[in-house]
């Protein structure tokens, strides 16, 4: 069998709200995207997955839906889907698109219908609980920890909601709903999507029973009926065909417990490790992440690298940017699928968003702001007026500025896409921890005897580099001049003799 696509692929999500204005009116849309298309492509990137474009009230900005099979008219309708996907298809980009299963907007007609009565058709469809009290000790995410649960009118029951108030949670033990859900699927396969990114799918099994969350053990995600329901939808894709990829947003820090969403070969091909997007700048805490996840996953399942999106502080702000350089070496070179968040590659930090401007229920704003694509007003962004303030450092930062300048963030990710592409061993090949210096993390990747040596370094001021180098030629580097060490914040690539020819010993 032929290697799936999506294992050598590089994944960059588009934050439609903020990656290009077509119609003026401030706001990102689907005609924009497919404008700008060709910088993905010119970036090297193999698919793009797509942050919610369908009808939404916008409470949270997309991830609360009214209808799971329409565009919402601030982002143009379903013919301007069609003509992204077509124009996508054609440059040689696969197209995912955010599958929300967990919950609603309360403005959906199912929500709607439910609410009505104790008797309505649709009221199995959400969770309802009837009582005096909240019915259990489940929490909201957002902000403050409040309540998951919410007294609605007229029928004094409370409805549970994971995240907002309006945001109820779709009750995933009602079979109707599973068959649903699996029809808007189908609707998007149909339209030749390739595949989807399924928001907080941990969520989609909970106890049925309603039971207190307890210390160690969760209620409200995880249950053991979230890995049937995921291997349905699983059986959906396959319906369509082989290509089609399921990615998980799992949003679980115990590496143990997200590995079994993606090794028993008929769930998700892919989820997101927020445990190793969360980690502090620190070559053992990465070190020791990869090697406990390559561990779990290595007798099958694959892994996907991120170290930020739309719901996270930017790398560049996190680490900075020099570090920011040595995150982008690694996340493109490990062994599995890297995600690219939009603006990453122009080494972008979060936005300054004034607290006046803010308008994102948790704050996310600042890692939302509107993508740099020239120097000036509106940044090529918009030619109306922003959503959110545009990026600061726009007349550094733009796309147009970084192009073709090799010591910028833009030409550093290009080589790098370029060199994956190149090189099977980054793509296919097995992954071995090296002997390195104390704040060095280093690794070999390996393919049919093609060796690549990677060597990170995590501490600013120099460091010897491991005995594999020694005499190797180097295939790229983030700093333009090189010694016989490592320097401060420099991650280096080298090509190894062919394990065949010269073996080196550990
Ligand atoms: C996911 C999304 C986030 C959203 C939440 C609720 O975590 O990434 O943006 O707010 O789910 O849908």
């Amino acid at each position: 069998m032929s290697v799936p696509w999506w294992r050598s692929a590089v994944v960059y999500q588009i934050y439609p709200r903020s990656f290009a204005d077509a119609d003026a009116d401030g706001v990102g849309d689907l005609r924009g995207i497919t404008g700008r298309l060709e910088h993905v492509r010119d970036l090297g990137a193999d698919a793009v997955w797509l942050s919610p474009i369908y009808r939404s009230p916008m409470a949270d900005f997309g991830y609360d839906i009214a209808d799971y099979t329409d565009v919402d008219p601030m982002f143009g309708s379903l013919a301007d889907a069609d003509a992204l996907i077509a124009r996508a298809h054609e440059l040689g980009l696969r197209v995912l698109l955010d599958f929300v299963p967990n919950h609603t907007s309360d403005l959906h007609p199912w929500f709607v219908e439910s609410r009505a009565s104790p008797d309505a058709a649709k009221r199995n469809w959400y969770v309802w609980r009837d009582g005096e009290g909240v019915p259990n000790n489940w929490l909201s995410t957002f902000g403050e920890q409040r309540p998951a649960w919410t007294r609605d009118h007229p029928t004094g029951e409370w409805y549970l909601h994971s995240f907002l108030p309006q945001q109820p949670d779709l009750n995933w033990d009602e079979p109707a709903v599973e068959a649903a859900m699996h029809d808007v699927l189908r609707f998007w396969l149909r339209r030749g999507v390739d595949g989807v990114r399924i928001d907080v799918a941990q969520k989609i099994g909970k106890d049925p029973a309603l039971g207190d969350n307890e210390p160690g053990r969760r209620h409200d995600e995880d249950w053991p009926s979230v890995h049937p329901r995921l291997a349905a939808i699983r059986r959906v894709l396959e319906e369509f065909d082989d290509d089609r990829v399921a990615v998980g947003e799992v949003y679980l820090l115990d590496q143990r417990a997200l590995a079994r969403y993606v090794t028993s070969g008929d769930e998700l091909h892919l989820a997101h490790n927020f445990y190793f997007l969360r980690l502090p700048w620190s070559a053992e805490r990465f070190r020791a992440a990869v090697d406990e996840f390559e561990l779990l996953t290595h007798a099958g399942g694959w892994p996907a690298w991120c170290l930020n999106n739309h719901d996270h502080p930017r790398t560049a702000t996190r680490y900075g940017h020099a570090r920011a350089r040595v995150a982008a070496v690694m996340v493109l070179t490990l062994r599995g699928t890297p995600f690219i968040f939009q603006g990453e590659e122009l080494g972008l930090t979060d936005g300054a968003v004034p607290a006046e401007a803010i308008v994102d229920v948790d704050r996310r704003d600042p890692e939302r702001v509107p993508i740099p694509w020239e120097p000036g007003p509106g940044t090529g962004f918009t030619t109306g007026r922003p959503w959110l303030p545009t990026h600061p450092d726009a007349d550094r930062l733009a796309a147009t500025v970084q192009d073709g300048n090799p010591a910028s963030a833009l030409e550093l990710y290009r080589a790098l896409l370029a060199l994956r592409r190149a090189t099977p061993a980054l793509q296919h090949g097995s992954y071995r921890p090296v002997h390195a210096a104390p704040d060095l993390f280093a690794y070999v990747r390996e393919h049919e005897g093609e060796r690549v040596l990677v060597a990170l370094n995590f501490a600013p001021f120099p460091r010897p580099l491991p005995a594999e180098a020694e005499g190797a030629r180097v295939l790229l580097s983030t700093h333009a001049e090189r010694t016989g060490e490592l320097a401060g914040d420099e991650a280096r690539v080298f090509e190894l003799g062919r394990a065949d020819q010269a073996p080196v010993a550990e």
